[in-house]
């Protein structure tokens, strides 16, 4: 096991700034994820990892050994591609003991790793089957014993599982979690998709245009996101650009242009994200915490809509309220039954609860 230390990293591809000024360290046994929309250097940080790209700028450190300019067969790390890079024509057998092969094992020490990795991704009844005669989340369990079976001190995962049908991705999330508790390794994985990000790290990176955004638990990014593109990226949100107007005792009041209208925040360190004098602010509102009744709301942050459309997608129902022209939230409740659903077109009240909303600077990125 290692810890990974990315100091002050740069790289570039010829006048592409593909990754810039990162500095993130990823502690021993951790399950760390980079997330960040197509384009944002989540392959080309892990590529660095790997030693498959040299950072233009920069170090790399596993423990206390300088790793920047190590060649990748030296590192001890495993890498699992999005395409997994299997040998189509060679069987279970020889995809897995390719790695041992190649490091001049003797046979029966490689017979002995490769059954047993198999058998914790369980694939020991395939063994002697091709690659091509696999379907996909075999050839996948196949692609993770391999990186597995050299026994590597960091695993890299680079969106290992966006070519699998929902109900297998779900399996293989688990199956991960799994072998990666079993073995204590570190997990570095690679993800755009945010719900397996929350729902599988002990920590996640959330990048943009090369840029490390925040690093935090999935519940520090979710509830206190740092700016607007990082509430806008993971989950959903109601972003509504505010000003600031006054404090009042321990609130302070934002005033919206778009809604014609004031909100009050409590003044804490979970409703406002730290920001300059000089930033440009937005209210993420979260469509979960949003209060909607036909009668009457007493309090603060109570504003009058009209339901223009309501979504029932099973164990959830979305109500769009229509404030004016230009704004209409979206709130979200869990399924409670047809009598709680609202029919579109009736006048109702939005309560926006002032200890479950979050100021955050606007970042300047148009993603
Ligand atoms: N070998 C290369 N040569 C030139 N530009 C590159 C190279 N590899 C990546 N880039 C550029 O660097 C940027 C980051 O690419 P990267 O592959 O790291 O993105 P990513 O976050 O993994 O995206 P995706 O989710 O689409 O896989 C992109 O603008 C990409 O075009
Ligand atoms: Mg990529």
């Amino acid at each position: 096991m290692s810890t990974v230390y990315l100091t002050e990293i740069t790289k570039q591809f010829g006048s592409v700034t593909a990754v810039k000024n990162l500095d993130l360290t990823i502690q021993e046994g951790e399950f760390f994820t980079f997330l960040g929309p197509s384009g944002c250097g989540k392959t080309t940080t892990l590529r660095m990892i790997a030693g498959f790209y040299y950072p233009t700028t920069g170090k790399v450190k596993f423990n206390e050994r300088d790793m920047t300019k190590v060649a990748p067969e030296k590192r001890n790390t495993g890498m699992v591609f999005q395409n997994y890079a299997l040998f189509p024509h060679m069987t279970v057998f020889e995809n897995v003991a390719f790695g041992l092969k190649v490091r001049k094992l003797k046979k029966s020490v490689i017979k002995e790793k490769v059954t047993d990795v198999l058998k914790k991704v369980r694939l020991d009844q395939f063994i002697d089957r091709q690659v091509s005669q696999l379907s996909g989340g075999q050839q996948q369990r196949v692609a993770l014993a391999r990186a597995l079976v050299i026994e590597p001190d960091i695993l890299l995962l680079d969106e290992p599982l966006s070519n699998l049908d929902a109900r297998l991705r779900d399996e293989m999330r688990t199956e991960i979690l799994r072998l990666q508790r079993e073995y204590g390794i570190t997990m570095v994985y690679v993800t755009h998709d945010q719900v397996e990000a929350l729902s599988m790290s002990d920590r996640i990176a959330v990048f943009n245009t090369g840029e490390c955004q925040q690093v935090g638990t999935p519940t520090e990014i979710y509830n206190e996101p740092v700016n607007d593109f990082v509430a806008k990226f993971i989950g959903e949100t109601n972003l509504l650009p505010v000003t600031f107007e006054k404090d009042v005792d321990d609130q302070s009041v934002y005033y919206s242009e778009t809604m014609g209208d004031s909100f009050y925040v409590n003044k804490t360190d979970l409703n406002i994200a730290r920001h300059q004098e000089v930033d440009q602010l937005s209210i993420s509102i979260r469509p979960e915490v949003i209060h909607i009744s036909e009668g009457i709301i007493e309090g603060k942050n109570v504003y009058q809509g009209k339901v223009s459309l309501v979504q029932f997608t099973g164990e959830a129902v979305h109500t769009y309220v229509k404030i004016n022209e230009t704004v209409t939230i979206k709130a979200t409740d869990l399924n409670r039954g047809p009598k709680t659903y609202l029919k579109e077109g009736s006048q109702v009240n939005v309560y926006i609860p002032e200890d479950q909303v979050r100021i955050v600077p606007q970042s300047g990125s148009d993603q």
